[in-house]
């Protein structure tokens, strides 16, 4: 260990300098992300806009496919970076994981370069092959699948194997068992059929059985892992929150995939079945905030840091809002009907991206930046007292809402004028798209994002310079008092 407050992977555990470069690519992506999403933006008020130079729909794949990978390169980064300590064990395969980061990183770069070299083409094997899969969040072409597939079993073995070697808990157990569904499911995403109600019938088992089932748990794991360290909290008790919000997200969460099942050509029992259970996915989520509230309160807020701390009350927050409020605001099929595929959908995307997800990649970038540190102090009393991290939370989350909110109103007038007003016909949708609420909907979307921008800058700044020069070694939070 180096001296407190220098930056050094020499405090670092071999999961943990696997981590900080998984954290590294993650904190670009995410940036990429944004700039991607503005100019995205920016082509809703400006349609001829850099058009035939990066077209609408390239900025739109590359800003939501930088979102689902720097998301995935978080929770990577956060499993291993809480691995070797979980499992009171050195990491199995260590080699092997530091060769796939390196492999994952180079296609992930290829694919972007493509996207952004071929932006048009003929629908061809090849296209899917080598250019473009054309399903949303997910785009990327047949060999990148393969290559990211084999990467995420290399991932499961480091897990796995560590957790057999190592110490078996909960938060492992629970882990490993999600991780195969995770990459399980994804090859759902990757074979083709010309048939586009079968095409999208087995994509939504990647995309929603990810982020309404298995992402969740994952992120449950991980913020579990979080609250003991950081808080001190019994891991009996996180644990055995964690198996009851497993039990209920699983529950509701897998039938819960029929809310996509309405319109695209599926039987019409998915009515019933879709609204039903994913009318009761909120209910893991209210879980998730009492047990949040439940054991900061216990801990009267003492923890060792203090911006990990926040994050993870917003996590907790966000998701409840994000997933579970804006989610239920239109799973019933009697008002998906009017709002489905709106900004409506836009504004739900948004909130529960960020709040569930973000937040949670968020907190274990503040958590690495301490251990990298040396374990230094990161509770109250930071310097310039910690003005840093809560004003880039603070305009993330101005951002974040303030998009939100707009994308409500255009999706509302969306509803109205297209749907209700002028039945959904190809008029309709030009009506409700050139109405003034709607066009200024998009210029306050435009100004949030760019707020939402200044919040990412001093983000990238305070996770750079955060603990630096700091001498005080972490506060020490006692286990075991409830
Ligand atoms: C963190 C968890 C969640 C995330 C990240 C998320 C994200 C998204 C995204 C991005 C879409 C748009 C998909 C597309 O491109 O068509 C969507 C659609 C949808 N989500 Fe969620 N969601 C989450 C949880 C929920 C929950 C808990 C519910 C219900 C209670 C829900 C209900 C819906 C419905 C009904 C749609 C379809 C909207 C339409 O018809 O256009 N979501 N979600
Ligand atoms: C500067 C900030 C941002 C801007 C200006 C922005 C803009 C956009 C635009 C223009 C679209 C395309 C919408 C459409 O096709 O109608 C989009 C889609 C999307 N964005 Fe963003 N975005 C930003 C940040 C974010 C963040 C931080 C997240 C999540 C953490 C996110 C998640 C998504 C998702 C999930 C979609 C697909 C939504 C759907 O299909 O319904 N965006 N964004
Ligand atoms: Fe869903």
């Amino acid at each position: 260990m180096t001296a407190l407050g220098i930056f050094s992977s020499a405090n670092l555990n071999g999961g943990q300098k696997l981590a900080m470069k998984y954290f590294a690519v993650s904190l670009a992506l995410f940036g990429a992300q944004i700039l991607f999403g503005l100019l995205a933006g920016l082509q809703f008020l400006m349609p001829d806009f850099l058009f035939g130079v990066v077209d609408f729909s390239v900025n739109r794949t590359l800003h939501v496919n930088a979102l689902v990978i720097w998301l995935l390169y978080g929770f990577m980064g956060g499993v291993y970076f809480i691995l070797e300590d979980e499992a009171k064990h050195p990491i199995v395969g260590l080699g092997l994981g530091n060769l796939i980061f390196w492999v994952l990183t180079s296609a992930v770069v290829i694919v972007i370069l493509v996207y952004l070299l071929v932006q048009v083409g003929p629908g061809e094997m090849s296209s899917i092959w080598l250019i473009n899969e054309g399903r949303e969040y997910i785009e990327a072409p047949r060999w990148a699948d393969i290559g990211i597939t084999i990467s995420m079993l290399v991932f499961f073995f480091n897990v796995f194997a560590t957790f057999s070697k190592g110490r078996y808990t909960g938060i492992g157990g629970v882990l490993v068992l999600d991780l195969l569904a995770l990459a399980g499911l994804y090859v759902f995403g990757m074979f083709y059929t010309p048939n586009i109600s079968m095409d999208q019938f087995w994509w939504w088992w990647v995309i929603h059985l990810w982020v309404e089932a298995t992402w969740e748990v994952l992120v449950g794991c991980i913020m579990a892992y979080m609250l003991i360290d950081t808080m001190g909290v019994r891991r009996k008790i996180v644990e055995t929150w964690l198996y009851i919000e497993v039990a209920l997200m699983f529950g509701s969460g897998i039938l819960g995939l029929g809310h996509h099942y309405f319109w695209i050509g599926t039987p019409e029992y998915w009515f019933t079945i879709g609204g039903f259970f994913s009318a009761l996915e909120p209910i893991p989520l209210v879980a998730m905030v009492v047990h949040a509230i439940f054991d900061a309160g216990v801990h009267k807020m003492k923890n060792k840091n203090h911006p990990a701390l926040g994050w993870t009350i917003a996590q907790a927050a966000g998701n409840f809002f994000g997933a579970g409020v804006f989610g239920f605001m239109h799973t019933l099929p009697q008002i998906n009907l009017y709002t489905h595929g709106t900004q409506w959908t836009a504004s739900h995307g948004h909130l529960a991206f960020f709040g569930a997800y973000s937040t949670a990649v968020i907190g274990f970038f503040y958590l690495a930046a301490q251990k990298a540190r040396g374990n230094v102090w990161m509770s109250g009393n930071l310097p310039g007292n910690g003005w840093k991290w809560k004003w880039a939370m603070a305009l993330l989350w101005i951002g974040m809402i303030g998009m939100t909110m707009a994308l409500l109103i255009a999706g509302y007038e969306q509803s109205q004028i297209e749907r209700a007003i002028e039945g959904s016909t190809w008029m309709g949708y030009f009506a409700a798209q050139e109405h003034p609420w709607f066009i200024q909907a998009m210029v306050w979307r435009q100004l949030s994002g760019y707020g939402f921008l200044l919040g990412y800058i001093l983000l990238v700044w305070d996770l750079l310079t955060i603990g630096k020069g700091e001498t005080r070694p972490a506060q020490v939070v006692e286990t075991g008092t409830h």
